[in-house]
């Protein structure tokens, strides 16, 4: 069904509101099993989800939020176990958890390489930003989808995050495929970010406050340093390039250089997409570029890419790809 009446927002989708039962749990797993979007309450802030594992699902996120860049996502999962199975886990991680979660706190941890997570949740970074939320509806959603949710908050870029289903439809009805309505979000800013992937630092104060990770550190936090290159992934200019020289808007290719093509183009040793289809291309991005940087080290020319919808984030990732080097 989601196939058919949504993907690339041609056909405006009627966003169903579920209700927060067995019923609307089984039909909100559902809908995020087909690659669809759902957005739940948490005890944060409502999260616009999809399944962690579907490209086109998380490339769906990035559209429907308009967002102009691919910021990592926060990951959400039901239980440490869970968490286990997409970070590498250690004693002060054990700790914090066991003291925290369920609970507005985001860990930032080293992902488990393999694990299986769409590398456009993590914008291509060795770190993943995790998350055990304790509101009912979100732990029961998670148990019946029984896979990893990533979810930023449900607004529109730039706007201001939800806290009523009423202000998720007012930002993305039509975009997004369901709303589990689950009233009022009680703590209202979003999840405390703690980086513990090298010393512990605090990336984003939110709902649990400073004081209490540092009592259970038992040390006082580092905060985050603007232009520091773990804290500020989106700022860097090339954190991710292939090895080979990458020139962007070719529209001719020369004989050493390989194409990744965007579009019907001739001769692409890869397509973001052959029929043009911007979502598909923002899925395929980091695979492809992983793909010619493992094949070889001759130039990269890639094809001319829209710069609108998903286009402007393409285009900003390919742009840092292309970027000098060591900047
Ligand atoms: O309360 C919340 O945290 C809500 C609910 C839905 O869980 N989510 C939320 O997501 O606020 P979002 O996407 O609006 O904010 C996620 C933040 C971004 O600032 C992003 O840069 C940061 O988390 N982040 C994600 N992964 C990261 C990583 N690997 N390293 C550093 N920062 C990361
Ligand atoms: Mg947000």
């Amino acid at each position: 069904m989601i196939e058919e009446r949504s993907v690339t927002g041609a056909v405006p989708l009627e966003t169903e509101t579920l209700t927060p039962d067995v019923t609307g749990f089984a039909r909100a797993a559902d809908i995020l099993g087909q690659g669809g979007l759902v957005a739940f309450p948490t005890e944060t802030v409502y999260g616009l989800g999809a399944d962690a594992r579907n490209d086109m699902a998380v490339a769906r996120i990035f559209e429907a939020k308009g967002r102009p860049r691919f910021n990592p996502l926060i990951v959400h999962v039901p239980d440490v176990e869970a968490a286990k199975r997409y970070v590498a886990w250690d004693d002060t991680a054990d700790r914090i958890a066991s003291a925290f979660w369920p609970g507005p706190l985001t860990l930032v941890l080293p992902l488990r390489p393999g694990a299986g997570l769409s590398p456009l949740v993590t914008a291509d970074l060795p770190t993943l930003a995790i998350r055990i939320p304790a509101h009912p509806v979100a732990r029961a959603l998670l148990n019946a989808f029984d896979g990893p949710v990533a979810a930023p908050s449900a607004n529109p870029s730039g706007r201001i995050s939800p806290t009523e289903a009423a202000h998720v439809l007012a930002g993305l009805s039509n975009r997004i495929e369901a709303v589990v309505d689950g009233g009022t979000c009680d703590v209202g800013v979003e999840s405390t970010i703690l980086g513990l992937a090298d010393t512990p630092r605090l990336l984003r104060p939110g709902g649990l406050p400073q004081e209490a990770l540092e009592a259970a550190l038992g040390t006082p936090l580092a905060l985050y340093q603007v232009g520091d290159a773990l804290t500020a992934p989106g700022q860097m200019t090339s954190h991710y390039a292939p090895g080979a020289p990458v020139r962007l808007n070719a529209i001719k290719v020369e004989t050493t250089e390989r194409l990744l093509g965007f579009g019907k183009v001739d001769g692409a040793a890869l397509n973001l997409s052959p029929s043009g289809d911007l979502t598909e291309a923002a899925a395929n991005l980091f695979h492809h570029l992983h793909k010619l940087d493992q094949e070889g080290d001759s130039p990269i020319a890639v094809s001319p890419v829209p710069e609108r919808g998903l286009g402007r984030a393409i285009n900003d990732r390919l742009r840092r790809a292309a970027a000098p080097r060591g900047t």
